[in-house]
């Protein structure tokens, strides 16, 4: 099985999961003024909680860290409890006690998405890049919310969700007609110029698209497939979601 030379597999336990993540993820961070791209969604909350957990108990000071969101719902504005503005203040932010001044996410609401989402691109290229990019992976083999057949070099933009994607999320919204058809998301090309890049799988669920996305061909119709092309990678995998996987050895 090929995998990338520069992309790092840990494999662990679920009860390791969020402490292995928030390794992962302050290894990579500068000491000053750190940018950290964050994603939302199930998968990194054992992450979000550890960092929050070593805050709390002043092992980690991320106070002047800046928190560069993946994307947002088109039409979710920041005060929307379903909105990922909400998410990253409540369970990102706050918990580490970093002001909203310091978080860099697209406008739901904002009047012209499209502008909205060109700006968001030299925004976070004024701001330096990303020191470390959090990222899930859909069950489809999304990455943020590039959809299947994303180009590799795609900008921050509009995007339709897929029918797969609108599913999964229905959970977060109660029934499936609630969740937004359209997104801001950073595009490919945005996520592979952030200089390291942990990626969080967790559950049964993901296993074919981590499969597909660390071990298969390095193809648009798996936009986490991309990870391939990155110089810097780390792949943290619970037991379910690598099970796929066939792996020589221990991995953690
Ligand atoms: C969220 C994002 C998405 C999620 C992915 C997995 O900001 O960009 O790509 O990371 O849909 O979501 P969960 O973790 O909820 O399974």
């Amino acid at each position: 099985m090929t995998m990338s030379a520069s992309l790092r597999l840990l494999v662990v336990d679920t009860d390791q999961f969020g402490a292995a993540a928030a390794d992962a993820v302050l290894r990579r961070l500068p000491a000053h003024r750190p940018r950290l791209g964050v994603a939302t969604g199930d998968t990194p909350i054992p992450l979000y909680r550890e960092l929050a957990r070593r805050h709390a108990c002043g092992q980690i000071d991320l106070r002047t860290a800046l928190l560069i969101a993946l994307d947002e719902y088109v039409g979710l504005g920041p005060d929307d409890p379903d909105s990922y503005a909400t998410y990253v203040r409540t369970l990102v932010a706050a918990p580490l006690g970093i002001g909203t001044e310091n978080i860099v996410i697209a406008d739901g609401l904002a009047p012209d998405p499209d502008l909205e989402a060109a700006n968001l691109d030299t925004r976070i290229e004024a701001l330096g890049g990303v020191d470390v990019q959090i990222a899930g992976i859909g069950s489809n083999g999304h990455l943020a919310f590039n959809e299947p057949g994303s180009a590799w070099e795609s900008g921050t933009r509009v995007v339709q969700l897929s029918e797969q994607t609108r599913q999964d999320n229905a959970r977060f919204f109660g029934t499936v007609a609630d969740v937004p058809h359209r997104a801001i998301t950073q595009g490919l090309g945005t996520i592979s110029r952030a200089r390291s890049i942990v990626l969080l799988a967790a559950g049964t669920a993901k296993s074919a698209a981590l499969t597909a996305a660390v071990s298969g061909p390095i193809d648009p119709h798996v936009p986490a497939s991309m990870l391939q092309r990155h110089p810097a990678v780390t792949v943290i995998a619970d037991r379910a979601a690598a099970a796929g996987l066939s792996l020589r050895g221990e991995h953690r």
